[in-house]
């Protein structure tokens, strides 16, 4: 007999049974892809980004040929192409005839094929001879895809090209210009860097200005997340009060990674009904897994940092980091003081940007579960 499976996972995606609501995000993304629209993606981290872009292609149907890729995994722009070539591979396993043509076109470059041990997935690697011959590369495979029916291309965490060997403006603008020459694919650029993603999209001087339509996804509601909750418990004969529930989203901040982490736990520890001493516990746990790393953390930068890192924890989320109000609150000194201290902070990616839907835009710690350890010490 097989495990039973834990019904709130914490990586990939199980299926639409394990995927909450969406709806909405979802018709829009399919609808925009079906009608010949490209589009960008943005949420803050662990939001369910990446989680939607698999649940979208769920729903494309077996007609489209789907292809995932994470560029953040990329740190050049040879790592890119190698791994685009791969994901397209990976993307087309489920056609033996396209995988067949395919494969014969890579072979001609004679790559070095392996399978990623942990998922089984394709990886491969190619000696270009030069940027050119990377770029006449991925514009041969995505022909030959564009050429195969209706696709889309993920690109997750699109950000992460402004950090390659070569100018981003220029791949911008080589991308965009590869993009109008296919009939049959699309795009998904998504990212949770807002202001990196917004500059490449919104701003009227790059390449891609104008040539996407963007959709930015929030928290799940607690409307929308209790009963989902609930009815997983319950099909596996547990049971979960909404007293319970409301205290996982608040302590989640509704941030769907740490509700499902959480839940994961509760779910795991719970024999009938999960109680808060069930929520406590789980919480410790978590708290106890983490610090450790957590103490590493704070000597791995001046007192000082940590002590604005602390204080954007407590307040949750700052709007204006360099008030009065709040650098008197926490004593941070002067406002560049403050400036200097966040851009540490942002450049290690602790803290985070994010707009807030009515033309404002806070600041927030990334790691929810660090922003708890910090509010409880
Ligand atoms: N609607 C949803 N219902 C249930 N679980 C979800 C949902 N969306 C995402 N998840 C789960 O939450 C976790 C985090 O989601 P995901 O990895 O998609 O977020 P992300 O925004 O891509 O994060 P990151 O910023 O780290 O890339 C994953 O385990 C995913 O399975
Ligand atoms: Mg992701």
């Amino acid at each position: 007999m097989s495990e039973p499976l834990n019904p709130f996972p914490i990586y990939g995606y199980l299926g639409p049974h394990y995927f909450c609501n969406r709806e909405r995000e979802k018709e829009n993304i399919i609808s925009a892809l079906r009608n010949g629209r490209n589009i960008t993606l943005y949420a803050p981290r662990r939001i369910g980004k990446t989680g939607l872009i698999y649940h979208a292609f769920h729903h494309l149907g077996k007609k489209w040929n789907c292809v995932y890729l994470d560029v953040q995994e990329s740190f050049t722009f040879k790592d890119f192409t190698n791994t685009l070539l791969a994901a397209v591979l990976n993307a087309l396993a489920k056609n033996k005839s396209l995988v067949k043509q395919f494969q014969d076109w890579l072979l001609t470059m004679r790559p070095v094929i392996s399978a990623n041990p942990h998922t089984g997935n394709m990886q491969l690697e190619i000696e270009f001879k030069s940027e050119l011959h990377q770029r006449t590369t991925v514009k041969e495979a995505l022909q030959l895809l564009d050429s195969y029916g209706p696709g889309v291309i993920a690109l997750d965490e699109f950000q992460q090209i402004s950090s390659w060997d070569v100018s981003s403006v220029s791949i911008e603008g080589w991308i965009r210009s590869e993009m109008q020459h296919l009939k049959n694919l699309r795009f998904i650029f998504s990212g949770s860097q807002f202001h990196l993603l917004s500059e490449m999209f919104n701003s009227a001087k790059r390449p891609f200005y104008a040539s996407t339509q963007s959709l930015s996804i929030g928290k799940i509601s607690p409307e929308d997340y209790t009963p989902f909750i609930q009815t997983h418990f319950k099909e596996a004969g547990l049971k979960i009060g909404s007293e319970q529930i409301s205290m996982i989203l608040d302590w989640s901040d509704g941030n769907t990674y740490n509700t499902q982490l959480l839940c994961n736990r509760v779910f795991s520890k719970t024999k009938k009904i999960a109680s808060t001493e069930i929520i406590n516990d789980s919480i410790l746990e978590i708290y106890a897994e983490n610090k450790l790393s957590y103490h590493a953390l704070s000597s791995s930068m001046s007192k000082y940092q940590w002590q604005l890192l602390t204080a954007i924890a407590i307040e949750g989320r700052v709007f204006q980091l360099t008030s009065r109000e709040f650098i008197t609150k926490y004593d941070l000194g002067s406002s560049s003081s403050v400036l200097r201290g966040l851009e540490f902070l942002t450049s290690r990616e602790l803290v985070y940007q994010y707009p807030d839907g009515a033309g404002k835009s806070y600041y927030e710690i990334y790691d929810i579960v660090l922003m708890r350890w910090l509010q409880k010490k």
